[in-house]
């Protein structure tokens, strides 16, 4: 089974209570996403395997780390995860970025694939698929499956709200799969929305309530 970690980091709790504020409005909310993701950036990455590589330094030769392994490729869930993609690519800059859209019917809250564009090595890639919510997991797993579908086998999922219900459907759909999260809500609520959450993340990133 794949682990579920929970960033409880105080930066991260602080930034979080910000976008869940309601006054919050649309430019602040968007930039304080994209600092929740570049925290989180710094987790997600910290199996990352390194090398010995030789260097000089200004006083003598030495072995020191460097990166080594699999190459990065985030991938947004549009439209709400594309808030999370610049702050991953300040830690991850040589990411390669695709992209899957996936909405939820509002009246069945089943997801919806209408976009997919990914780069053609993603089999040979860690991904990294970022989406703010990860509430009944429909979206997610969905997603997942797409990349799957398409030659993908190493993944993480990286959220900022998740509920329970989510988390129990895509560790059920996709054991293999980590989970980050920056927050654990209660519940979901009749219409499918995290509580206490943020609200619709896609429309308060883009201005759309
Ligand atoms: C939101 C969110 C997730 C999905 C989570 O997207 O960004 O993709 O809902 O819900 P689920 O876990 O129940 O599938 P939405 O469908 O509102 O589309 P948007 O990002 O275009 O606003
Ligand atoms: N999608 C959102 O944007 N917010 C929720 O609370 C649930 C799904």
């Amino acid at each position: 089974m794949g682990t579920v970690q929970v960033m409880n980091h105080p930066l991260i709790q602080h930034k979080l209570t910000i976008i869940r504020d309601k006054s919050t409005g649309t430019k602040y909310f968007r930039e304080v996403v994209n600092e929740i993701a570049r925290l989180m950036a710094y987790e997600v990455s910290r199996d990352m395997p390194v090398e010995d590589v030789e260097i000089e330094t200004p006083l003598i030769k030495s072995v020191q780390k460097q990166l080594s392994g699999k190459k990065v490729a985030i991938i947004p869930i549009l439209r709400a995860g594309l808030g999370m993609v610049d702050g991953m690519l300040d830690l991850i800059p040589a990411a390669k970025v695709g992209h899957i859209g996936m909405y939820r019917d509002h009246e069945t809250m089943e997801p919806v694939e209408y976009f997919v564009k990914l780069p053609s090595d993603i089999s040979e890639r860690q991904l990294l698929v970022v989406d703010p919510m990860l509430a009944t997991g429909g979206s997610a797993v969905a997603a997942i499956d797409a990349l799957k579908k398409r030659g993908a086998h190493s993944i993480k999922f990286v959220c900022l709200v998740a509920a329970p219900e989510g988390i129990k459907f895509l560790q059920e759909a996709h054991p293999d799969v980590d989970i980050y999260t920056a927050a654990l809500d209660e519940k979901l609520n009749e219409k499918g929305y995290i509580l206490p959450g943020l609200g619709d993340a896609g429309d308060r990133l883009f201005g759309t309530l």
